[in-house]
């Protein structure tokens, strides 16, 4: 795992490092890509993070320590950040989350027992006509319900041990 030297990331980092005026501006974007790989920002990412723009680590390490869409821990599979902020707590976004942290036995940021879930909430999302709804990996799932997400957590899994069954058969 790395980002540096990763064909699979080659082409991103080096568009973002191009586009900016200074190389150090990238860094927003190119944590992105190391929680991509990492699944969160650990040192590692920060390491290669600050070695691409030439920073010194510690730099790297509080700017993602100041913003929520980083993540300074594992988490599972996939990360679920329900949007509890007023306008879609009227819409029954509190209720929603609490149900999903239920429904996974899992406390506020915790991580499901089969690793493939981490709840938490999060501030406005600007999609408040569709609550409850939620990120899922940074993508959006709207208008939800309990039904809805039973359904995606089946298809969230089955697709998780899909990849798995096929990472195993290489
Ligand atoms: S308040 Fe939830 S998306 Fe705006």
């Amino acid at each position: 795992m790395a980002i540096i030297g990763n064909s699979k990331y080659e082409e991103r980092i080096n568009h973002h490092i191009a586009k900016y005026e200074t190389k150090r501006s990238a860094v927003m974007p190119l944590l992105y890509i190391a929680q991509e790989e990492y699944g969160w920002v650990n040192q590692d990412g920060i390491n290669e993070v600050a070695q691409l723009l030439n920073l010194d680590p510690t730099q790297v390490k509080s700017i993602a320590g100041f913003y929520t869409m980083y993540s300074e821990k594992p988490k599972g599979v996939y990360w679920l950040q329900v949007c509890t902020d007023l306008p879609c707590a009227l819409q029954g976004a509190d209720d929603f989350h609490a149900w999903l942290k239920e429904e996974l036995g899992v406390e506020e940021g915790g991580t499901s027992a089969d690793g493939m879930f981490t709840v938490e909430h999060v501030m406005c999302l600007a999609a408040c006509d569709k609550a409850p709804m939620l990120q899922c990996n940074f993508r959006y799932v709207e208008d939800l319900d309990q039904n809805k997400m039973r359904e995606l957590l089946a298809k969230w899994r089955a697709e998780a041990a899909a990849s798995m069954n096929g990472r195993s058969a290489e």
